[in-house]
């Protein structure tokens, strides 16, 4: 049976998912369903409940509340008692440390789950050598996971969670044990991989740039709860709050108040933007790398000193403060490179800045005139 919170096309859907360690709730209530075919990267910081929720769609763990189904079965219902284990959800999982198993080489490692399934020799053969392929590892089936590099080895463990070709893969931060280079490189291949063999998955990151890159709809959580569930075009142009705008490393966050006439930045006497249709009230503000422009500090243009920049392949991305405000510090592109101290001036596009919880009194510009 399958409940109304759940829709039956869903590869895999939560409904009031809540889970409690004793009196803590580490999960408040998670609503996520995904279509088969598309990858959901679960993105938010340390402790805020990624591999909880993960290890709740895996069976390794029961829901406290709500309940679970994948491919339209209700595989875990805390009201009704159901709970199916995790070799009965047909899953793949890889996780960040590869639990590769020492003792066996690598085709070993790779042909387990088939084992396990009962699959004959001649089959699991073959279906083994096409996952090894698959991953670029062919020639290495007879080698032992220790003789491989930490990218080669998490590609065995790619390798053993597609061999058996499951309904759905579980990734837990598989890059994170990688060094920056090679962990680029294996989100595109990674991505490549997954639209290739038209993967249903779910893939837990910290890191913004690899939740964006590789998931078709990426669910932004804080403190056990969903803050927003949107397609990375979504997120980008749209952020639903100032923390997912934070996380997602969009640009810069500031509170301004209206004043006379004007959008300051709050505590200080420096303009945001003129604007006469409101009288007065205060906002947060997202001001998005984009939309900043870098100059010479002329008449018109915002004063800022640079605090510390990074080359980053498009330009040198600095993070600046704003002369005259107590502690707002904002991201700008240059293209020429920035040094720790110098001043420079800045250019905001008005159309581009994304207002957060605006409250404002608004009034007619005539009123405003006449005051
Ligand atoms: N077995 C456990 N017992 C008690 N608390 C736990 C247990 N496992 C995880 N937690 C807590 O649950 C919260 C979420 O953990 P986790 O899902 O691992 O977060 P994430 O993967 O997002 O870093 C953390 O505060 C963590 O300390
Ligand atoms: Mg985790």
């Amino acid at each position: 049976m399958i409940s109304q919170a759940h829709a039956t096309a869903a590869a895999v859907s939560t409904a009031g998912v809540e889970l409690h360690y004793g009196a803590t709730p580490v999960l408040k209530g998670i609503d996520i369903s995904l279509s088969k075919g598309k990858t959901l990267a679960l993105l938010g910081p340390s402790g805020c409940g990624k591999t909880t929720l993960l290890r709740l769609v895996a069976g390794l763990l029961a829901p406290t509340k709500g309940s679970i189904a994948i491919a339209g079965q209700m595989v875990a219902d805390a009201a009704g008692g159901t709970f199916a284990p995790p070799e009965k959800r047909n899953l793949g999982m890889v996780f960040q440390d590869y639990a590769l198993w020492p003792h066996l080489t690598v085709g070993g490692n790779v042909s387990f789950p088939l084992e396990m399934r009962g699959l004959g020799k001649a089959e699991r053969q073959s279906r083994t050598m096409r996952a090894l392929e698959r991953v670029g590892l062919a020639a290495y089936t007879d080698r032992r996971p220790s003789d491989l590099s930490g990218g080669q080895q998490q590609r065995v463990a790619i390798a053993r969670a597609i061999v058996a070709e499951p309904q759905l893969i579980l990734f837990d931060e598989p890059l994170s044990n990688l060094d920056r280079e090679l962990r680029e490189n294996m989100v595109g291949e990674l991505a490549e991989l997954i639209a290739t063999l038209g993967l249903t998955a779910i893939y837990v990151t910290h890191d913004h740039s690899e939740a964006l890159t590789l998931a078709d709809e990426v669910a932004v959580m804080r403190s056990g709860l969903i803050e927003q569930l949107a397609s990375p075009d979504e997120l980008i142009a749209r952020p639903a709050t100032p923390e997912v705008a934070d996380f997602l490393r969009l640009g810069g966050i500031a509170e301004v108040e209206y004043r006379d006439g004007l959008w300051v930045f709050k505590d200080s006497n420096v303009a945001l933007l003129r604007k006469a249709s409101a009288t007065d009230g205060a906002a947060r503000v997202l001001l998005p790398v984009g939309a900043i422009s870098v100059g010479a500090i002329e008449p018109g243009r915002l004063a800022a000193t640079v605090l510390r920049s990074q080359f980053r392949g498009d330009g040198h991305l600095a993070t600046i403060s704003l002369v005259g405000t107590s502690d707002i510090e904002l991201q700008v592109l240059s293209r020429v490179k920035l040094r720790p101290g110098e001043g420079i001036g800045l250019s905001i596009d008005p159309d581009q800045i994304l207002w957060f919880d605006e409250k404002v009194h608004s009034s007619k510009e005539e009123s405003l005139e006449h005051a």
